[in-house]
Parts: C-alpha cells; structure tokens; sequence
C-alpha cells in the first residue's frame, strides 16, 4: 500500500531531507585519513540532534549506530568502529537518516580520502552519482518504477559496470520504509506507475565486478562477493500534485554541482 502525500506534507518533509543534506555537507570536511568511522557516526550524531532531529539508524532493526559507513567493498550498511579508520586512496559512502516532527529524509554520498583515490575508483563513484540523476530524470507522473530501473541499468551496464539487486530505494514519509520499492534494474513499462503525492528514495548501488553481495557475521554489513569496488548516491524524491518532481535531500551546495543529463 502506498501513503500518498499532500504537498503540505512532501514540504514537511522536505525539512528532514534538508537536515540530512546539510549533515553530509558538514562531514565533508571530517572525511580525512586517519579519521574513524565511529568519530563520523559521534560528529553526525551530535549534529542531529543538535539540528532538531533524530537519527533514524540508531536501533532501526537492531541497527547499533547513527548513520551507515560503506568503506570500497562494503555495497552498505556498513557499522561505524572505532578501529576503522580511513585511509589515503579509499572510498566511503556515508548514508544519513533524519526524522524531523515525524518525517524522514534519507540521503547517501560518495566521498574520496585524501589525495590518492584511483582513477577507476574515481570513475565508479561518478558512474553511481550520474545513474541517480538518470534515475530521477525518468520519475515523472505517469512514468513506471521500471523506467527508473531501465535508465539506471543501461547506464551503468554501459559503463562496464554491474547494478546490485538485493538492496533498492523504497517509499518513506513517516515510516523509514514503505511501498513502493524502487529497483535499480529492470525494464522500460513495467512496473508500479507513478503519481502525485509519492515519495520515495533512488539510491544504485553499483559494482565494478559482479553485482552479488553478501552480508557478513555482523548480520549488517554487505560486501560485493569478489571483493570489487562499490559506490552508492541516494536521494529522497517527492512528486507534487502539479506533477512537478522535487528532490528533497539536495543542499544549496549540491544543487551548484547538479549533474547535466
Ligand atoms: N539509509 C538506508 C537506506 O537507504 C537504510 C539504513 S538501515 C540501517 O535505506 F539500519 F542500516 F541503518
Ligand atoms: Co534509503
Ligand atoms: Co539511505
């Protein structure tokens, strides 16, 4: 069952999404080798909290921490560990989570450590972020979550890289997650139609290898199966009954660096 939004509430929600975007705008800087991953999930804690909100991860499921760090093989929900810390040439997603007055907004981004990122590792985390913007660039009343799937899987696959399917983007409002579910993969047609008043989050997950992962002992953390490099970008989408599409997790400093599709 999908809970259709009135605008009144996709702004509403919009706050939570704007607390989450300027969240990863604040970690930004904190994102250094040496740093660990824990020191993220505290610093993004605090903001938080701080800011009004509260951080949606924190017991979700049994989930330990306040936000996901995903280190090069980890697709996502990786945990923050004290005795994780990055280092020169990795690549992290980090995948915030904020309620505000009972609304969730859920964003991810790619972020390079220090100065010697690979230009491969490079190139797939691009591939991730241009695949959103494809992804939204299909959303449109009337449109199918196939043709977001579609969109991101030609471009992807054109790239030589491989779409993970065990983990998609989902619904959300005042539950973290809902119908419909949104695959990264799929067909052109096919698939839940959308409409006004549905929110939901893109978020591709893509692999330089194969797309299988597997979830280690932690019963948390995925991985890809040949230990490849994966990179995810995720954004929280809002369609208004005008049928105008709005992206409710994009900072002011984000939107400077839209990509052009
Ligand atoms: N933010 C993740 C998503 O995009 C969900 C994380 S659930 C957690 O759906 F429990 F791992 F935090
Ligand atoms: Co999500
Ligand atoms: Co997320």
């Amino acid at each position: 069952m999908i809970v259709l939004k009135s605008d009144a509430e996709i702004m509403a929600m919009r706050a939570a999404g704007q607390l989450s975007a300027n969240l990863l705008d604040y970690l930004e800087a904190f994102v250094k080798p040496g740093v660990s991953t824990l020191e993220l999930n505290d610093l993004a804690h605090d903001y938080t909290i701080k800011h009004g909100g509260i951080p949606a991860p924190l017991n979700y499921k049994g989930f330990p921490k306040s936000i996901c760090t995903s280190v090069n093989e980890v697709v996502c929900h990786g945990i923050p560990n004290a005795k994780q810390k990055l280092r020169d040439g990795d690549i992290i997603n980090i995948d915030v989570t904020s309620i505000v007055d009972g609304y969730y907004g859920d964003t991810s981004r790619m972020f390079y450590v220090g100065s010697s990122v690979s230009s491969a590792a490079k190139k797939l985390s691009e591939c991730a972020r241009i695949s959103l913007f494809k992804g939204i660039a299909a959303v449109q009343e009337g449109s199918r979550t196939g043709d977001i799937g579609a969109a991101i899987q030609q471009y992807a696959e054109a790239q030589g890289f491989s779409v993970v399917r065990e983990f998609v983007g989902h619904g959300i409002g005042r539950t973290f997650h809902e119908d419909p579910q949104i695959l990264h993969y799929g067909q052109k047609g096919k698939g839940t139609r959308l409409g006004a008043g549905m929110v939901f989050t893109i978020e591709p997950m893509i692999n330089q290898g194969h797309w299988k992962t597997k979830v280690l002992r932690d019963g948390w953390t995925a991985v890809t199966i040949d230990g490849s490099l994966s990179a995810q970008w995720e954004h929280t989408i809002g369609i208004l009954s005008s049928g105008e599409v709005v992206i409710l997790t994009e900072s002011d400093r984000e939107i400077e660096s839209r990509p052009v599709i």
